[in-house]
């Protein structure tokens, strides 16, 4: 039985929340995630498709990839547990969300302080001469879509190989360093260094939350309350519960 109840309390009783999210938060919003059975992984070898090299080696390779990416986020729309996060911020009880995902699907429920530790795919832009471009004013009738100097655009998003924007990085680490709960939702924590982050907030005191229906490198190991449910079903639970708590 999942304890909804002591998740309340720990959200009720905890003075600075922050959100660590991954793919599994947006496959109720009809986004494959990575690593699970039929996740993008399945189809596309990161090590063939998603290092920064193989895009230097073969951009309209790598863009048959990025093509089935962007096909997938075009008509995505957030899902219940994108929209029960920007509530959760709009009543103070979440302070941020450090999010893997490059699907803006967080924003477009509402939240307002996102971190987005892999970037986003809104731009694309030019690593020879650094012209970006919104993604509406660029047609994918043809890959790789060239820079006005010639040159293959990629969209904002962190290639394997890459280091994390530096801005990206400061603001989620000292969000996990300063929080005291960290909820964790819907990633396998499996890719570095994202998956510091539950590390240095445990290391800081805070307690992991994790909602997730499939055991992650964190559950036991490190989680101290475990919500073995799909984000869509449990994050309006923990709403609904912390409601109650709140009476
Ligand atoms: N609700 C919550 N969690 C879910 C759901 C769901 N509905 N569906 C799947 N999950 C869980 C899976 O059980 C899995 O543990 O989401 C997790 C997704 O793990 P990954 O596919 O590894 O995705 P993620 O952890 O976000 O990957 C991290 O790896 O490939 C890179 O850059 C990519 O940002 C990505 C990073």
């Amino acid at each position: 039985m999942d304890d909804f109840r002591g998740a309340a309390d720990l959200l009720r009783k905890s003075r600075h929340v922050v959100v660590l999210t991954g793919a599994g938060i947006s496959v109720e919003s009809g986004i494959p995630d990575f690593r699970s059975k039929d996740g993008l992984w399945s189809k596309f070898d990161p090590a063939e498709y998603a290092t920064i090299q193989s895009f230097r080696a073969n951009p309209a390779k790598i863009w048959r990839m990025l093509l089935e990416m962007d096909s997938l986020l075009a008509h995505a729309m957030p899902n219940a547990a994108h929209y029960t996060l920007a509530e959760l911020e709009r009543r103070g009880v979440v302070e941020e969300i450090v999010t893997q995902n490059i699907d803006s699907l967080h924003q477009k429920a509402g939240s307002r302080n996102v971190t987005e530790f892999h970037g986003h795919a809104r731009t694309l832009r030019c690593d020879r001469c650094r012209l970006k471009y919104g993604r509406e004013n660029v047609s994918l009738e043809s890959i790789p879509p060239l820079c006005s100097c010639g040159n293959a655009l990629r969209p904002e998003i962190v290639f394997f190989g890459e280091d994390i924007p530096a801005d990206a990085y400061r603001r989620a680490s000292m969000a996990a360093g300063k929080c005291d709960l960290l909820m964790i939702v819907g990633t396998s924590a499996t890719v570095a260094p994202a998956s510091y982050l539950p590390q240095l907030a445990k290391g800081s005191g805070a307690a992991l939350l994790e909602i997730n229906p499939a055991e992650s490198e964190l559950t036991y190991r490190m989680t101290d309350l475990y919500i073995a449910q799909p984000a869509g079903k449990a994050l309006p639970a923990l709403l609904d519960a912390l409601d109650v708590v709140n009476h």
